[in-house]
């Protein structure tokens, strides 16, 4: 019978045998799948796993620098690779979602070439793809998904003419998560909610600057560590906020304000096809807008998203 014990036993023989003595490049996102597919392929092939994790400037706060420390004390070899600025300017002056999307896709795949060349004589693209990606072909999570929707975009870049070795791709996500609890990978990675490739560009509506990246930075984290004070975290399938391309009249003290609304957003969902927002406790929904209002400098308003998917999608773009 299929337990986590075993299929990492039958995977890391079967990677053995398949890869060999090859070199192997994969892409990191610091979600579930990619980490997994990862420490299998390492547990298989060591260091001749090339892994590359880079910073787009739209991941949470601090996540690329904490998401990476975790990576190498995995034991991973791997590359944290910062291109915030190049995915900036590539964004610059960019409002519409389908655009914003192509953009950070084409720098993606551009900035993974650069580096898989810099790999002498990598044989193998490693990929986190799981069971429903393949169904779908099209992943909701991770940069796999990040280059299928956008290799046809000015030829085929060097690295996806690789082979492809997928671990993943009989798996559904809550066998991922158990192979990787059996592998003792950190629970808290194993059970963060998903976050879309684009990360927050297409949480900031309409164009994408520095600063509302900052503000938006802030007000997510406040929003999200509330949820894991307050024992919330875990009862919430996604969350985040949304950067509102609206200014409203506050006042703080004796003056009149004229400043950004967030949006905040949580649903419980099985996999993202449908979702219903979370009823969360208006005494948390309180603290976390008071706490916002009070410490993230820009930010004059708060309002909830109470729809449901559909009609409504879990993100605004
Ligand atoms: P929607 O907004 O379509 O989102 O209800 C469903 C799930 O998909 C995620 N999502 C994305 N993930 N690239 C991704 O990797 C994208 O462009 C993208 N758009 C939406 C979303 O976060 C939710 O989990």
């Amino acid at each position: 019978s299929w337990t986590p014990d075993n299929f990492v036993d039958m995977t890391v023989a079967e990677l053995k045998e398949k890869v060999g003595n090859d070199k192997v490049v994969l892409g990191l996102s610091g979600g579930v799948d990619s980490t997994v597919a990862a420490v299998l392929l390492n547990k298989a092939i060591g260091d001749n796993l090339y892994c590359i994790f880079v910073n787009n400037g739209l991941l949470r706060k601090n996540e690329f620098e904490s998401v990476l420390k975790q990576y190498e004390g995995m034991g991973l070899n791997v590359k944290g690779v910062d291109a915030s600025n190049r995915f900036l300017k590539e964004l610059e002056g960019q409002s519409d979602p389908e655009l914003k999307r192509k953009a950070i896709g084409k720098v993606f795949i551009e900035v993974f070439d650069d580096e898989a060349h810099e790999i002498n004589d990598v044989k193998w693209l490693g990929q986190g793809t799981i069971y429903p990606d393949v169904i779908e072909s099209i992943s909701v999570n991770g940069p796999s998904a990040t280059i299928k929707s956008h290799h046809n975009v000015g030829g085929l870049p060097d690295f996806m003419k690789l082979k492809i070795v997928e671990p993943l791709r009989m798996l559904f996500k809550d066998e991922v998560r158990r192979v990787g609890a059996s592998m003792s990978i950190n629970p808290e990675l194993l059970g963060r909610h998903p976050f879309p490739g684009p990360g927050l560009a297409i949480r900031i509506l309409g164009d994408i600057t520095a600063e509302k990246v900052r503000i938006l930075q802030e007000v997510d984290a406040i929003f999200i560590n509330g949820l894991r004070n307050a024992g919330l975290y875990d009862k919430v399938w996604q969350a985040g906020a949304i950067l509102l391309p609206v200014n409203s009249v506050g006042v703080m003290g004796d003056e009149r304000t004229y400043e950004k609304c967030v949006a905040l957003r949580a649903v419980e969902s099985t996999d993202g096809m449908t979702a219903d927002w979370v009823n969360l406790p208006y005494e948390f929904l309180q603290k976390v807008s008071n706490d916002i209002i009070n410490k993230v400098k820009g930010v004059n308003r708060v309002v909830y998203d109470i729809s449901s998917k559909p009609p409504a999608t879990i993100e605004w773009e």
